[in-house]
């Protein structure tokens, strides 16, 4: 099976980036990080990967410039990277549906809380706001909705008395970390099947 040529898109400090690419360069997942593509030139997550030469483009959203050109300009560039599969990794722009029907069933996500719970932006402050007792975080596949595509992993993560949106985030945090890089193993290893809105982890 050949190997999974990643484009990890970010929007800022980029630690799931790291976290996947630590473990692709343990060998633990058969695909390797070709390309970060970030749509803000000031992600820190950027000097990480020029530091561990990974081509690293930024592609900067034009004044004026439509959502649907924005991104036919990344997919032009992902076509020359021969790019598989996209990973969102606190990319913080909605794709477009072009790019989603391209690339359907090869874009995952990670949301910091435990989906259809909680989609958007803020989703721990959402949790606390609300006063579930568990919240945690989940990686999906990406469709044309916000937060709502097919779910890969999930991870519970309890919200204790006194959290800040501050330290649950690091809490979960923590848990991104860990099933992030699981889900991308499992991508590269062909053992994701979609069915509908199941998505089943063949053995
Ligand atoms: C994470 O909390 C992720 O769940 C959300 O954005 C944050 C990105 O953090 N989508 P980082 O840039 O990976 O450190």
């Amino acid at each position: 099976m050949p190997v999974t040529r990643m484009a990890v898109f970010i929007s800022g400090r980029g630690s799931n980036f790291m976290a996947i690419h630590r473990e692709a360069e343990k060998g633990a997942i058969r695909g390797e990080i070709a390309l970060v593509v970030s749509d803000d030139p000031q992600a820190p997550g950027l000097a990480y990967a020029r530091e561990k030469g990974i081509e690293a483009a930024v592609f900067a959203k034009g004044k004026g410039e439509a959502r649907a050109d924005y991104f036919e300009r990344v997919s032009s560039f992902l076509d020359e990277k021969k790019i598989d599969l996209i990973v969102l990794a606190g990319f913080m722009k909605v794709l477009s549906p072009n790019i989603v029907k391209k690339y359907r069933h090869r874009i995952l996500n990670i949301h910091p809380a435990l989906l259809p719970s909680f989609p958007g932006t803020h989703a721990q402050k959402q949790a606390i706001d609300y006063g579930v007792k568990w919240t945690g975080c989940t990686v999906h596949f990406v469709d044309e909705g916000v937060d709502t595509g097919p779910i890969i992993l999930q991870q519970a993560v309890p919200v204790l008395e006194g959290d800040t949106e501050e330290s649950l985030s690091e809490r979960i945090l923590e848990q991104e970390h860990r099933i992030f890089p699981e889900a991308v193993r499992l991508f590269c290893e062909g053992r994701l099947e979609v069915q509908g809105r199941r998505v089943r982890i063949k053995p």
